[in-house]
């Protein structure tokens, strides 16, 4: 009876205790990997890992884990338990792992030990996603993407902004099974992400929660604004929300101090890591045609040009190489452009620039959304622009040494 009555009970309970949207960040330092996961049950997790092909010994090994308790709706009362575990893992090791407790347990995944400010400077591959959502497009690109991973493999993915739509949405049920969507991805490589338009809600409290980005002493653990170095290429991931709320001077000034710190401090090392790539959600060049588009807005125009009083000149005295910007539901590549023209490289065609001398924006919010089909780009395009398309897709940065970057 007491066993019939605790199958029962673990029956009903298993949908609570199962983890579930699970993902891999990289932290603060080199050589740790973050690994973040749900249950509806507070219940006690541990990480279950061992080293594949290493060097190191290989019997499985249990890790610790932490969990906060998030209140996920607005109007009623939802709660769910965020759990949170770092591994200490050996550069280039492939690792196997799962989560969870003896009430429920993960799939086992994989993942390869590479991670940030490591001595390796071989040829880096990253995914830059973004304006993503969980429609039937955005279930095709997530489905290309998985099939990018077995024939291209790539290290990591950067999601610059606009994730579920909302993540708040239905009292977080959006958010859950978004996350469960890209879990086959962030299962397996770290997910780097950036806060969009459509994160800021109750203070980005969905995105701080959900998503735990590398701490440094400006960001006060908010994951709005940081960098690291991978590879060949410096990357600086930046909130530009903050920077066209008009409520956040403070917040504002600290993030764009810590810019400029954080480009001297690159510049300094440009000898080791020669490239220098920057990434928000909002664009500061693109040349969509609002006029047929669905709504009218200020994308391309005036908040373009507050972004630009804010960052360009930073940029440009820096030396920045690439911008990646997303946000408008199309791709667009440009030239190299200072106040808003194109500067001359050595070399310039429609494919490629030899030694530009100014930072190169391509816009890449093109991964899915729920607003209808992608922003139609221009059919009077700026002159700085190279090449746009309407359809949906995600953005592949590949950095192969000191001198080319595609
Ligand atoms: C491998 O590690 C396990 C657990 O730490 C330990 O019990 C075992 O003796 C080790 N094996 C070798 C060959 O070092
Ligand atoms: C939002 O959160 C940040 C980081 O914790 C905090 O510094 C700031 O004061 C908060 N702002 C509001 C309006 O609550
Ligand atoms: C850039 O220049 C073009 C052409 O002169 C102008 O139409 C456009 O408004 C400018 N855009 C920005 C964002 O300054
Ligand atoms: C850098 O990578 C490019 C593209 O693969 C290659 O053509 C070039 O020879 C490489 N340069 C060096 C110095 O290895």
């Amino acid at each position: 009876m007491f066993f019939i009555l605790s199958l029962l009970l673990l029956h009903s309970y298993a949908g609570y205790v199962t983890p579930e949207q699970l993902h891999l960040s990289w932290t603060e330092n080199p050589n740790e990997m973050r690994l973040t996961w749900v249950t509806f049950f507070p219940i006690e997790c541990s990480i279950f890992y061992r080293s594949l092909l290493c060097s190191e010994n290989s019997s499985w090994k249990k890790e610790e884990s932490s969990y906060e308790e998030f209140q996920t709706a607005t109007y009623f009362y939802r709660l769910q338990y965020i759990h949170t575990g770092v591994l200490k893992i050996q550069e280039n090791c492939n690792y196997e792992y799962y989560v969870g407790s003896l009430m429920g347990q993960s799939e086992i995944y994989t993942f390869h030990g590479r991670t940030h400010s490591s001595n390796d400077k071989s040829k880096t591959n990253l995914i830059i996603v973004a304006d993503w959502g969980g429609g039937a497009t955005s279930i095709n690109t997530k489905n290309v993407i998985i099939e990018q991973l077995i024939v291209d493999r790539f290290e990591a993915i950067l999601h610059i902004g606009d994730m579920a739509y909302d993540l708040d949405d239905l009292e977080g049920m959006v958010g859950d099974a978004w996350l469960n969507m890209i879990q086959p991805l962030a299962a397996r490589v770290p997910y780097m992400t950036l806060p969009g338009n459509h994160e800021p809600n109750l203070n980005y409290t969905q995105y701080r929660n959900r998503f735990k980005m590398p701490i440094n002493e400006a960001n006060e653990g908010t994951g709005w604004f940081y960098s690291f170095n991978f590879g060949k290429a410096h990357y600086v991931m930046l909130n530009t929300e903050i920077l066209l709320s008009n409520s956040r001077e403070n917040e504002e000034l600290t993030e764009i101090n810590w810019f400029k710190q954080d480009l001297n401090n690159a510049n300094a090392n440009r000898h080791e890591i020669p490239w220098i790539i920057v990434l928000t959600h909002r664009n500061l060049y693109c040349s969509v045609d609002w006029t047929t588009s669905r709504t009218k807005n200020k994308d391309c125009s005036e908040n373009s040009r507050t972004l630009q009083n804010k960052l360009e000149d930073t940029m440009y005295e820096a030396g920045v190489d690439l911008f990646m910007q997303a946000h408008v539901h199309n791709y667009e590549r440009n030239t190299p452009i200072y106040k808003n023209a194109t500067v001359k490289s050595e070399y310039d065609d429609q494919y490629m620039h030899f030694n530009p001398r100014a930072p190169i924006y391509i816009t890449n919010g093109n991964a899915g959304n729920i607003e209808g089909h992608n922003d139609p780009i221009s059919r009077h395009p700026q002159l700085w622009s190279m090449y746009s398309s309407e359809e949906y897709g995600y953005g592949n940065l590949k950095v192969y040494n000191s001198t080319h970057l595609y």
